[in-house]
């Protein structure tokens, strides 16, 4: 394998996690607390295009339109180190990546992210991994990266090293028919990070050994309800857990919270909906934005119900996506 002479493009869509990962054992390997599972979610992607070159002296890294300074291109360059190593080259590299979602909102633009730039920089440094060393590299990134490899379900086992802690798919084309409805609600920047808001959690919230032990038997639970096509339990299971990791916000200390006035308008709204016999339940990552999971013959009455209130560019209807895509 060589290094690619022309810029390698990778695209990645983000992924709703239905049940989540909050928390890290080794936070050096991304090694999590806990078995997570996700949904791949069609409308919400990064692309990124990588090529390294021999003139550079930096990498350079163009983030939706705009050049990134030093500082805020730390996290990717030290991504990329890691293909370096990996590769054994010392070129630097040119990075262009563009989001179709919101970035630091709680729509899983790392996710996205570090999935593209991982499928993009690995080809582009002349590596031809598999799409579960692909996932362990995305891992290196951002922890939910590490699903947004696979299209559909997707399972992160959590392993307990760098080789055993990886992604691998349940229902990569699931034949019934889901939607998962996006509230937009604002696409301002959050003021705790995903990885700030866990680590605070694992180290100070007095409920996080109940915590794993919940989501452990939520992942089987929902595991179950994907491979018995169970819309009941894969709703409800996933509502419970989005809202027993939110108590852990609410528990750490200095305690905060990700809900914001219209979030818990909407759960309230979802709820309502039930009472009325439409089924459909919530979950929310980190950042206000809720998506509500439902069946798709009711995902366009439901999408109205929510426009009526929030306005017709905050819904959002999204399927299944599909995993990561990457050019010769
Ligand atoms: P989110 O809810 O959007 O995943 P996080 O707090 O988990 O929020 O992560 C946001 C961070 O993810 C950004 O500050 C940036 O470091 C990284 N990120 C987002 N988009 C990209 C991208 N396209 N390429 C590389 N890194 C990205
Ligand atoms: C609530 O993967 O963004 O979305 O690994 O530190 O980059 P880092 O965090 P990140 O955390 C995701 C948290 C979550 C739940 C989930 O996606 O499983
Ligand atoms: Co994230």
């Amino acid at each position: 394998m060589t290094i690619a002479t022309h810029p390698i493009t990778a695209k990645a869509h983000t992924n709703i996690a239905l049940v989540k990962y909050w928390g890290k054992l080794d936070t050096q390997l991304i090694i999590p607390q806990n078995d997570s599972l996700s949904m791949t979610l069609d409308e919400f992607y990064t692309k990124t295009s990588v090529q390294f070159l021999p003139e550079l002296a930096t990498d350079k890294v163009i983030f939706d339109g705009e050049e990134l300074s030093d500082k805020d291109s730390a996290k990717i360059r030290t991504f990329l180190n890691l293909v370096r190593d990996l590769a054994h080259i010392t070129y630097r590299a040119k990075v262009e990546t563009k989001n179709f979602v919101p970035t630091a909102a709680g729509l899983a633009s790392s996710a996205s992210g570090f999935a593209a730039l991982a499928g993009a920089a690995s080809r582009a440094a002349g590596l031809n991994l598999n799409r579960r060393d692909l996932s362990r590299l995305a891992r290196r990134g951002s922890g939910s990266a590490t699903r947004s490899i696979f299209g559909g379900f997707v399972a992160w086992q959590q392993g307990h090293d760098d080789e055993t802690s990886f992604a691998y798919p349940i229902d990569e084309q699931p034949t019934w028919d889901l939607a998962v409805i996006a509230l937009v609600l604002t696409a301002k920047q959050k003021k705790i990070s995903s990885r700030v808001g866990m680590q605070l959690a694992v180290e100070t919230s007095p409920f996080y050994v109940e915590w794993i032990k919940a989501s452990q038997a939520d992942f089987e639970t929902v595991k179950t309800a994907i491979q018995n096509q169970d819309f009941t339990l894969l709703g409800h299971t996933s509502e419970q857990n989005a809202m027993r990791m939110h108590a852990l916000t609410l528990s750490s200390d200095p305690n905060f919270t990700y809900f914001n006035a219209d979030s818990l308008r909407a759960m309230k709204m979802v709820k309502d909906l039930r009472l009325q016999g439409i089924p459909c339940y919530f979950t929310m990552d980190a950042g206000p934005n809720l998506k509500i999971i439902c069946q798709g013959a009711d995902a366009e009455r439901i999408a109205q119900h929510f426009q009526a209130v929030f306005g017709d560019k905050q819904v959002l209807i999204t399927r299944p996506g599909s995993g990561i895509s990457i050019s010769d």
